[in-house]
């Protein structure tokens, strides 16, 4: 545990000075990633909004209140699960990164996978979906299901919705990202928990 946390530190610290894109430029803060080192699940989500660089977190503006219900709605605490962005600063005014802002950020987020080693991770709408998965991915097409995903030499379940902020305007998604993570609640029901600790050393 003390080494993950130790390697985690270490690649925060890189991204914190990072100028590896134009994005440096405007941010306050950028935003690594935050929750458990042993993860239920990893979410991956896109990019900070104002108040993530304001904070330096991830999705604590008002698209993560909604992740943080939605979770709850899946039988998941915040503190259970590891939250970070494909990419770790801001985009101006919001705006979807581009391509060559998240190829400069892949391998922070690789960084994290080698480290965190989740079994399973949520992508949170198409950016992070197309990244994982190395191909474009439609959501509407695609998202309530679960798929096997090679990523920065791991293994792992992907399951792919939208992004919390398509709930959050009228006419958006919010019904379709509540059934999926009901869905992802039963997943979770039905998938053992990998003890921390074996109670018992493999014969
Ligand atoms: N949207 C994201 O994709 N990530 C955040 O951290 C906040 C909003």
């Amino acid at each position: 545990m003390g080494g993950k946390l130790e390697e985690l530190k270490r690649l925060e610290a890189e991204v914190s000075g990072c100028r590896k894109c134009g994005l440096w430029k405007s941010r306050t803060r950028a935003v690594f990633g935050s929750g458990s080192l042993q993860p239920r699940l990893m979410l991956v989500g896109e990019a900070p909004g104002s108040q993530e660089d304001r904070e330096g977190l991830p999705f604590v503006g008002a698209a993560g209140r909604l992740l943080t219900s939605l979770l709850l709605s899946a039988g998941l605490r915040r503190e259970e699960v590891y939250i970070t962005n494909v990419v770790k600063c801001r985009p101006p005014g919001n705006r979807t990164p581009l391509p060559e802002e998240t190829e400069a950020c892949r391998p922070y987020l690789e960084g994290q996978v080698r480290i965190l080693e989740p079994g399973l991770v949520v992508a949170l709408g198409r950016v992070a979906a197309s990244v994982l998965l190395g191909r474009p991915v439609v959501v509407a097409r695609e998202h309530g299901r679960r798929t096997g995903c090679r990523f920065a030499g791991r293994s792992f379940s992907l399951f792919l919705t939208y992004h919390p902020a398509a709930g959050l305007y009228s006419g958006g998604n919010r019904s379709s990202l509540e059934e999926d993570f009901r869905k992802l609640g039963r997943l979770l029901r039905a998938r053992p928990r990998t003890p921390s600790c074996p109670l018992s050393p493999p014969s």
